[in-house]
Formats: C-alpha cells, sequence, structure tokens
C-alpha cells in the first residue's frame, strides 16, 4: 500500500517512490529520479505528477517546478511516442550533427520541441548524449543511433514508423 492514498501513479510506481524516499539521508534528493520515472509512465510531468511529488518529498509545488525547468530532458507537454533527440554539440556537429537535425525537421515536418500531427514523431535538438566517439548521434526515446547519415536516419525512422522501434521513452 502506497503512503500516498489517492497516487496517479500505478502501483508498481507507487510503491518504487514509496521506497525512493527512504534510501536518500534527505528526502529532496528523490526529486530528480521521481520526475524522470513519472516522465517514463505518464510520458511528461504533468500538473497532477508535480503536485504528487511535491507532496510525497515534503516540498512546495514551485520547488518541484523549480528543478523541472532547469533539466532539458523533462517535459510538461506530451512528446510523441518516438522522441528523437539529435545531439548537435561539438563533436556531432563537426561531423554533420546540424545536417541530421535540418534533415529530420524536414523528414518529420516539425521543429525543435515540436510533435508530429499523428503524435508519432517528436523532435528535439539536445546536448551530448554520451556518443561523441561516433558522432554524429541521435536518441529516440532510449535507444541510440550513432555515425548516422541521412541515408541511415531515413531508414531508422521508417523502422519506427512501421512499429519496429522500442515504445519506452
Ligand atoms: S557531442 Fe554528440 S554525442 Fe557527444
Amino acid at each position: 500500500m502506497s503512503a500516498i492514498a489517492n497516487t496517479i501513479f500505478s502501483p508498481e510506481m507507487a510503491a518504487r517512490f514509496d521506497k525512493l524516499v527512504t534510501i536518500y539521508p534527505v528526502k529532496r534528493s528523490a526529486l530528480v529520479p521521481m520526475l524522470l520515472y513519472a516522465q517514463d509512465e505518464i510520458g511528461y510531468v504533468s500538473e497532477a505528477a508535480i503536485q504528487e511529488i511535491a507532496k510525497r518529498l515534503d516540498l512546495f509545488d514551485l520547488d518541484v517546478r523549480n528543478v523541472l525547468s532547469y533539466y532539458s530532458m523533462l517535459r510538461t507537454t506530451p512528446a510523441g511516442k518516438y522522441n528523437v533527440q539529435v545531439c548537435t554539440n561539438i563533436s556531432c556537429m563537426l561531423r554533420g550533427g546540424y545536417e541530421i537535425l535540418d534533415h529530420c525537421k524536414a523528414k518529420l515536418g516539425i521543429g525543435h520541441k515540436q510533435v508530429t500531427e499523428d503524435g508519432l514523431f517528436s523532435l528535439e535538438e539536445v546536448e551530448c548524449i554520451g556518443a561523441c566517439c561516433w558522432a554524429p548521434a541521435m536518441q529516440v526515446n532510449y535507444d541510440f543511433h550513432d555515425d548516422l547519415t541521412t541515408v541511415k536516419v531515413d531508414d531508422i525512422l521508417a523502422q519506427y514508423a512501421a512499429g519496429n522501434g522500442k515504445d519506452v521513452k
């Protein structure tokens, strides 16, 4: 049974959150992990999620919002089923990261932080995703794709559009 009676999360996630608040010396340290888990479950960090997380950590809603707005990987609106994150940081930029980003924009018909009309894809320009040795790189949900070319990107997007990608964000 969860510490919060009217949780908006699944019983499994509520149990995970109950445990999370017990493993740090200070409850507040569970804030970023909780926001990420909440986003994974709901697709974004909703108003209801902000309120419940604040309650669980004895924080004000504003404390949660302040942290939420700091991290670019946290969203307050739904992303597409497949969230395409293209790195344009230094290694990727030198190896054609902007060409990849522009190609994705044209291919999907959307810009940074936008979602396709059918809700299938969203697109983001992001900082280094830790795949610099294999630049240029992008991440779709939690899947990495590296050493990209525009041809490779077309194939990757087609694979997701055909339902062959992982759903987990
Ligand atoms: S610079 Fe793109 S993955 Fe590091």
